[in-house]
């Protein structure tokens, strides 16, 4: 791996077993990316990209193929050191934001930082710090079902990039909000990519895909670089 490339896979194969019939979702991917970059994954539904999403997060592993992230070989990894990289290394963002129910904006944020044993103060100063970075500072202490789509995607950015990870992972960030919402948390995209965040962003949607700096089509489980032209 060259000394700016934090993630790289080769040959990345996902079978998926029903029965006795084999399924190929992956078919052989090799993807590279490099530190600073934002990237989206572009494909329709049903081509791969939560499969994918979940094996670049390590919450899943491949059947074939080699996945290095930080320069680490996943697939050497145990449970308890895969746990270690995916707290570390990635920040994840899901269409549906899969914020506690129970918990306050500050407490979701405050999360990733328990499980980093970051001290109290300092949890204290940074949960704000990125509550405010989101603009939500006057919204601390309001649960989800108190905020809008859109407060409680920027509340799971906050919490995505608290602990401060390699790289930001976003699934269809955008596809539970409406498009003017949905363009403030692009916007938001910018301004963390901005400030050298590496970003990869899995989207069915074009017009999402082209605020990226780079774009990657996958179709029926195989990766293509792309521009939009050739849609
Ligand atoms: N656990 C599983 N077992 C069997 N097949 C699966 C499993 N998960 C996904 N698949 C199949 O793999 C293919 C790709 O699914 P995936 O969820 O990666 O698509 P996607 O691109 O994220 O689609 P969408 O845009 O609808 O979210 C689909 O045909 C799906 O049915
Ligand atoms: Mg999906």
């Amino acid at each position: 791996m060259s000394d700016n490339e934090i993630l790289n896979m080769k040959g990345i194969v996902k079978d998926y077993v029903l029965g006795d019939e084999v399924s190929r979702v992956l078919k052989g991917i090799n993807l590279s990316v490099k530190r600073g970059e934002f990237l989206a994954i572009l494909g329709p539904s049903g081509s791969g990209k939560s499969t994918l999403m979940n094996i670049i997060g390590c919450l899943d592993v491949p059947t074939e193929g080699e996945y290095r992230l930080s320069g680490k070989l996943i697939a050497d990894q145990d449970e308890a050191s895969l746990a270690q990289i995916r707290n570390k290394e990635v920040g994840f963002i899901f269409q549906q934001f899969q914020l506690l129910q129970r918990q306050t904006a500050y407490e979701n944020v405050e999360l990733p930082l328990i499980y980093a044993n970051m001290p109290e103060k300092e949890r204290h100063d940074r949960v704000i710090e990125m509550l405010d970075k989101v603009q939500l500072a006057h919204k601390v202490n309001h649960y989800p079902n108190q905020l809008s789509g859109g407060q409680q995607q920027r509340v799971a950015i906050a919490r995505a990039i608290a602990a401060n990870p390699t790289i930001l992972l976003a699934d269809e960030p955008t596809g539970a909000l409406d498009q003017k919402t949905g363009a403030q948390i692009i916007d938001l995209f910018h301004s963390l990519n901005d400030e050298g965040r590496t970003i990869i962003m899995i989207t069915h949607d074009r017009h999402i895909a082209s605020h990226a700096s780079r774009i990657v089509r996958i179709l029926d489980g195989e990766l293509s670089e792309g521009d939009l032209s050739d849609a």
